[in-house]
């Protein structure tokens, strides 16, 4: 099989990846791979089931019980299937990306969800981003960049996406939220949210959405060569 081209974007929450994953895999033609969705589909299944994210009894006991799939429609969006169940917008809440913070904390989770992340980078070129993408989940990724922007920059961003989804959200309250999942995927002992060494860092605070998208295609043109 021919080797795959692989973009990592890792980075703290609201710092853009998504929006520019999504863009520059439409733009390139390649998979564009959230994996905070599949901690997110990992939440929301223990949710359901009653067992909090940091019960790791309840977690091991029940973790078989789940299947976890990622489907593409044909508009290359993402849809996250738990035991056969299109969970794609359930996950979408604040409460869901709390829990996904402390769930992806358990060894056991991660563990889990690892070979399935590789294995979609395997069969097509893709861009994946998360948390520990160009550290742990594919350290031989082509390109590897860290988004990152201020706490306040990220929670402005990230109320102003609620709203427009017609979710209620404070920003006072979106800000410590923010923060506080800054510091449990910063100071898990498992692949916790880290730059790899061999990454580019781009601060997105001043820059709007046009500017990160040139940024990074310069950054991949100089690596890959079409
Ligand atoms: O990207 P997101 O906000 O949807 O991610 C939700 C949570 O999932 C995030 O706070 C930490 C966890 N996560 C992770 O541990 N590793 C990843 N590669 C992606 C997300």
């Amino acid at each position: 099989m021919e080797k795959k081209i692989s973009i990592a974007i890792d980075g703290p929450a609201g710092a853009g990846k998504s929006t520019i994953a999504r863009r520059l895999a439409k733009e390139l033609g390649y998979y564009y791979v959230d994996t905070g969705a599949i901690y997110r589909t990992v939440a929301y299944f223990f949710d359901l089931w009653g067992i909090s994210p940091k019960d790791i009894d309840g977690i091991t006991r029940y973790i078989d019980e789940l299947t976890v799939g990622i489907e593409y429609d044909e508009e290359g969006v993402q849809h996250m299937i738990m035991n056969g169940m299109d969970v794609t917008e359930d996950i979408r809440t604040q409460e869901i990306a709390q829990k996904a913070s402390l769930v992806s904390a358990q060894p056991i989770v991660r563990e889990m969800l690892l070979d399935m992340q590789r294995d979609v980078a395997k069969q097509h070129n893709v861009i994946m981003d998360g948390r520990d993408i160009g550290t742990v989940v594919l350290p031989k990724a082509t390109v590897k960049i860290f988004l990152t922007a201020s706490a306040e920059v990220r929670a402005q961003r990230r109320t102003k996406e609620l709203t427009a989804k017609g979710q209620k959200a404070d920003y006072n309250k979106v800000l410590k939220e923010i923060q506080q999942r800054d510091y449990q995927d910063t100071h898990r002992e498992v692949a916790p949210l880290k730059m790899a060494r061999d990454s580019v860092k781009l601060d997105t605070s001043e820059l709007d959405i046009e500017g990160v998208i040139a940024a990074i295609k310069e950054i991949i043109a100089k690596k890959v060569v079409q």
